[in-house]
């Protein structure tokens, strides 16, 4: 039988360069490897305010873009989280086994909460609901960006926590980090994670920039006082730009931007992402084109997994000693 796999994005707005190379691109890699489950996590997304006038359109453009960068529907099963209720469920009943004191401990809660005037309790809840999405499927492995890696080790405290108070019950998950990318940086500031909700116009490559603009956005990417390229010594906007760069294209060595003049070598690095994204784009105009496809999709994929999930939800429940339809 083949291992597992699952792993998801919010839409909570739009996807770029540093999801690609931190998640979708290794998904795509890895798909046929593994029974595998990625999940667009609008649950998630909605523990900051979302429009409810656009949330959907960014539900099926991520999607869309899941499929666009790789990921084949036939070979991986691609669903909205909310489209199955074993999510939430799982989420409570693992609420139930959460110490307060590990999730006020989430680096990610307490920087989110810094920037929320009411910080509401689903933003403290959001690992225990992170946890149910790779439990319920009892998963293996979970690719991911390194920002998500602190949630990952919460998911086993919780899984262990739980099989040790009720018996064996979930899986133990592995952290599934990419070689290149697991951290890309935003362009406007290397020292910053590169974020969705960060909103400065040179911050983010979207993975539905303009050629034009990708180009504009690394041309005024922060570097450093340095006229060119020297390996022994880059500061952290340039190892950025060369991550990028080599993520996109592994042509693009140390040894081959080495002395590069910073122009030259933006140019070179942009380049590179816009050859990547070239393909990505026009698949994704394609399938877009056809507005019932992606809802295909996302019912074929919830219709794949929906057993797993109520066996999960089922087993859960039966080892916490609660009430099961049809069961003693
Ligand atoms: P999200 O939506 O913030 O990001 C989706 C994926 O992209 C990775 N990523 C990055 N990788 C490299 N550099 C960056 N700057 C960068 N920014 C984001 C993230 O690590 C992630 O892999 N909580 C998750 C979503 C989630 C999930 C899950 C993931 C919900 N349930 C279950 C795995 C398993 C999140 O907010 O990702």
């Amino acid at each position: 039988m083949k291992a597992r796999v699952l792993s998801g994005v919010q839409p909570s707005g739009s996807l770029h360069i540093g999801n690609y190379l931190g998640a979708l691109k290794n998904w795509a890699e890895i798909q046929t490897q593994y029974e595998s489950i990625f999940c667009i996590v609008d649950l998630h997304a909605v523990t900051v305010y979302q429009d409810p006038k656009e949330l959907l359109g960014k539900i099926r453009e991520t999607a869309a873009l899941f499929i666009a960068a790789g990921i084949d529907p036939k070979e991986s099963s691609i669903v909205v989280q909310s489209s199955i209720s074993g999510h939430s469920e799982l989420a409570w009943l693992l609420t139930c086994v959460t110490p307060l004191g590990w999730l006020q401990r989430m680096t990610q809660f307490k920087a989110k909460a810094e920037q929320q005037e009411t910080v509401g309790s689903g933003l403290l809840q959001y690992p225990v609901l992170m946890a149910a999405d790779i439990l319920l499927y009892q998963a293996n492995i979970v690719p991911v960006g390194d920002d998500q890696a602190q949630h990952l080790e919460l998911t086993r405290d919780i899984a262990q926590r739980f099989n040790s108070l009720y018996g064996e019950t979930f899986t133990m998950p592995a952290t599934r980090l990419p070689a290149v990318g697991a951290r890309i940086m935003g362009l406007d500031d290397p020292t910053q994670k590169m974020s969705k909700s960060a909103t400065g116009a040179g911050h983010a490559i979207g993975l539905l920039d303009e050629p034009k603009t990708i180009q504009k956005k690394i041309a005024r990417a922060t570097t450093d006082s340095e006229p060119a390229v020297n390996s022994e010594r880059m500061g952290p906007g340039i190892v950025n730009l060369f991550t990028i760069g080599h993520a996109c294209d592994a042509s693009i060595t140390k040894e081959s931007v080495t002395g590069m003049r910073y122009g030259d070598f933006k140019k070179r690095i942009a380049e590179a992402v816009i050859a990547r994204l070239e393909p990505i784009q026009k698949r994704f105009r394609e399938i877009t084109s056809d507005a019932a496809y992606i809802d295909q999709v996302l019912t074929t994929g919830r219709d794949r997994v929906l057993p797993l999930a109520a066996d999960t939800v089922r087993k859960t429940k039966q080892a916490m000693g609660l009430y099961v339809q049809g069961i003693g």
